[in-house]
């Protein structure tokens, strides 16, 4: 059977108002990048026509332009998950412009094998290679692929010539058996692989193949700031003392890192710390700075959903090809982020913050409580099941006017049961085996910035009057925030007038 060559405007054709559409990638990696285009074209043709057009969205994790990008300046998104980063798609879930949830990036496979959402009725999916049988090499990363391949009705291929070395054997396609019959997932090191470089689709479902050159469109990493430095150097000494004081076995333990780039800092860190020994990685993305690593000899494997190179990054990648194929393992995010796998291994999870309150709650979501950034990703994957749950962040925002610390967070994404360490350019506050008072202090002592410790001090002492396992005062708790709202300043926040 051949599957016939089409463009990007017959395959949208294909996709139906209300349509349940699954795309392959993670991040920018692996993710369509011309039949998304052509879809948001026509919704906007029909649109102005005055016919509705808006597909429900279904991602590994954020996307790039040619997808959230386009798709929300077409306003054609009914239903979006898991996870968005586009600044338009942003817009559009905190102007109530499309019905965004977000979810824990581990369980949007399985929660459409379950039927949680319907049926898929298309996915888009990207292949380097393909073979007239189906089988498919995909690109730089699976995301949901290998669920989407096997429950989509209709499967359209976008077909990159973009990269000119072969991907073969970097991916570890894989999907559990669902319960009552799924069996342990087995991972017992980062390097194990436990499925197929092929990723076989049923060539009845595929539709068309698309050809496409793109890139991924992913800019370079600004060098590290000095606060993400100070930030990288804090953690890195923390866990050089973890090594000496025997709080961590003395071979190391896989890491984990969040995205962006005070997750880079920190790896950088990581690397130039004598005390830290070759380390594997058990990880969602890799950016560049994993790539160095590699090559300095610090960073010795990385198990990952994606390659979230920059597209200077990713030509040098290819050009090095062979350097990286024992180095590097690409699983679908169910994987790469299994709770299961993460605990096993015993990962150190290093994620970002938004803000974080004096107990030890994290808000990674949600600004002021109320406006979405980006979703909280696969971080709760990680945190709540890992050897050691990390969360950093500047200590302060916008010149001083926000602090990171706060004596309640305005919404909670990771609670204090899972967060163990808090890491800011001030300080480490490790909170492991601290009641709530304790793990106050140690947050204030450590982490907050200069100009809000004398703040959080009379925070504690008011909320302390009264009483309680975790003291708070319900009217003063959110007082930082509000005073925010009113002058643009969390600094001019004063507790004494909650003191009656
Ligand atoms: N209140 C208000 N605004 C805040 C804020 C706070 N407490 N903290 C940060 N901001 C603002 C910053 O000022 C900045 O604004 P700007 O864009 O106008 O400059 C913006 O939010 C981003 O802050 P920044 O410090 O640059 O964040 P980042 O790029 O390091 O990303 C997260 C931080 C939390 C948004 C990001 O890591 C994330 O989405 N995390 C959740 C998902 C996740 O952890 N994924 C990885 C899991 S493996």
């Amino acid at each position: 059977m051949s599957i016939p060559f089409i463009t990007a405007e017959e395959a949208a054709s294909y996709i139906k108002n209300g349509d349940n559409v699954g795309f392959s990638g993670f991040t920018a990696s692996g993710t369509p990048k011309v039949v998304t285009v052509a879809l948001a074209k026509r919704a906007k043709e029909l649109h102005e026509k005055g016919e509705p057009f808006k597909i429900n969205l279904f991602t590994g994790a954020s996307t790039n332009d040619h997808v959230d990008g386009e798709l929300a300046r077409a306003d054609a998104i009914g239903i979006r998950t898991p996870y968005q980063s586009h600044p338009d798609s942003r817009k559009l879930s905190n102007k109530g412009g499309m019905h965004y949830f977000d979810t824990h990036l581990s369980h949007v496979s399985q929660d459409l094998r379950y039927g949680f959402y319907g049926d898929i009725d298309v996915a888009v999916i990207e292949a380097t290679e393909m073979s007239p049988s189906g089988e498919i090499i995909l690109g730089a990363g699976l995301g949901m692929a290998p669920t989407l391949a096997q429950i989509a009705k209709k499967v359209i291929i976008e077909y990159s010539s973009y990269y000119h070395t072969s991907f073969r054997g970097f991916h570890d396609n894989y999907v559990p058996l669902d319960p009552p019959h799924r069996r342990e997932i087995p991972i017992y090191k980062p390097s194990d692989r436990i499925g197929s470089t092929v990723l076989k689709i049923d060539p009845a479902k595929i539709i068309g193949v698309v050809p496409s050159n793109a890139s991924e469109s992913i800019k370079p990493f600004t060098a590290p700031d000095e606060i993400s430095q100070r930030i990288g150097d804090n953690i890195s000494h923390f866990l050089g003392e973890q090594l000496r004081t025997g709080k961590m076995p003395k071979e190391f333990l896989p890491i984990q890192s969040g995205v962006g780039n005070v997750a880079n800092a920190v790896l950088y860190g990581l690397g130039e710390n004598p005390e830290i020994p070759q380390f594997e990685m058990y990880t969602e993305v890799i950016q560049d700075a994993v790539m160095h690593l590699m090559e300095e000899g610090h960073c010795k494997f990385a198990s990952t959903c994606a390659l979230t190179f920059s597209d200077e990054a990713m030509l040098h990648f290819m050009d090095n090809i062979d350097f990286f194929r024992d180095k590097i393992l690409m699983r679908p995010g169910e994987i790469s982020n299994h709770p299961e796998v993460v605990r096993r291994l015993g990962l150190i999870a290093m994620n970002t913050a938004l803000e974080a309150d004096i107990y030890g709650n994290v808000n990674s979501t949600h600004v002021l409580g109320t406006k979405m950034m980006n979703g909280i990703g696969g971080s709760a994957d990680f945190s709540r099941n890992a050897y050691l749950s990390i969360f950093s962040c500047p200590s302060i925002q916008k010149g001083g006017k926000i602090s990171a610390i706060v004596p309640m967070v305005s919404h909670v994404d990771h609670s204090e049961h899972s967060v163990k360490v808090i890491a800011t350019e001030q300080g480490v506050a490790d909170l492991r085996g601290k009641d709530p008072i304790q793990r106050a202090e140690c947050i204030i002592e450590n982490c907050v910035h200069p100009m809000y410790k004398e703040l959080m001090w009379d925070y504690l002492k008011l909320a302390q009057k009264g009483g309680g396992h975790l003291p708070h005062n319900l009217k003063a708790a959110f007082a930082l925030h509000e005073t925010f709202m009113e002058t643009g300043d969390m600094s001019q926040t004063d507790f004494a007038r909650y003191d009656a």
